[in-house]
């Protein structure tokens, strides 16, 4: 399995999978044109290299984990050597139709998050129209081994990329709003963020795995004159869901417009 372009999702996927257990430090091939960016990977003992070619040429998976606008130059680079090979993008706004145009490649087009090193990550991905049944269940192992993943029409991306891309910021910023709040209260700055982080993850495991609704797990713990209630009421009249709700619309529309 090959990665092109080792820089923070390269490097992010790589660190997953091999923490993961999904694949040996050995089955992992990164190019990067850094050579300092490979040396910290090659320290895991991962195959490490600055040419593309010769990655696709020993490689039957390849991540493609450059930025949107070098992914062209990539794809001309390699073109010659991708018969039979899976091709999975990452790169944010360009279709399986562009790679498929200029490869011979089978394609799948991905959408991970940067939680994957954390074993965390939610991806989602859409098959182009060459690839197979097989390739889909390659890409769902791998990619199930960072987290979860599910498979979406193409056209769905940009909401993806609005909601699990961009998402990790938009949590983050919750959790630095909560842990503000717990420092203008009095707590010291360490004690606000574990119980403001801590507090996110608890909330996110529960609603992964609980068998209640997530309105119902909103009343289990707002009690009928309690203290959340009265937090509850200041998001309501702040229209706080509103806000988030067109936050994530703006990320999708940027990602639209980027995949022009
Ligand atoms: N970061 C995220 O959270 C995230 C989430 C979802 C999707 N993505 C997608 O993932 C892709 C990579 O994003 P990133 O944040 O990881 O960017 P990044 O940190 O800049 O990583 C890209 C890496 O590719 C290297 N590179 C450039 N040209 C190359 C070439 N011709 N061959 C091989 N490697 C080359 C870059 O080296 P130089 O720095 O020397 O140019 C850099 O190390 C993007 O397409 C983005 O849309 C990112």
């Amino acid at each position: 399995m090959g990665i092109i372009g080792g820089g923070n999702l390269g490097s992010a996927l790589a660190e997953g999978f091999l923490k993961s257990g999904v694949l040996r430090a050995e089955e992992i091939f990164v190019s990067d044109p850094e050579e300092e960016k490979l040396r910290k990977l090659a320290r895991l003992s991962l195959q490490v290299t600055t040419d593309n070619r010769r990655l696709v040429e020993e490689c039957d998976v390849v991540f493609i984990a450059v930025k949107p606008d070098r992914v062209e130059s990539v794809l001309r680079e390699v073109e010659d050597l991708s018969a039979g090979k899976l091709f999975v993008s990452v790169a944010a706004g360009v279709s399986t139709k562009f790679i498929e145009a200029r490869t011979r490649a089978r394609v799948i087009r991905a959408m991970p998050n940067i939680c994957g090193s954390v074993l965390k990550m939610a991806s989602a991905f859409s098959p182009g129209s060459r690839a197979t049944k097989e390739d889909e269940e390659i890409v769902t192992r791998l990619l199930g081994s960072l987290g979860t993943t599910a498979r979406v029409e193409e056209r769905l991306m940009s909401a993806v990329t609005g909601i699990s891309g961009s998402g990790p910021a938009f949590f983050f910023y919750l959790i630095k709003a909560v842990q503000e709040a717990g420092m203008e209260l009095g707590l010291s700055r360490e004690v606000a963020f574990k119980l403001a982080a801590q507090t996110a993850r608890g909330a996110g495991e529960m609603a992964l795995t609980s068998e209640e609704q997530i309105d119902e797990l909103i009343r289990r713990v707002c009690t009928p004159r309690g203290t959340t209630i009265e937090g509850m009421k200041v998001l309501e009249e702040r229209k706080v869901a509103d806000a988030i709700r067109e936050a994530i619309k703006a990320a999708a529309r940027r990602a639209e417009e980027l995949s022009r």
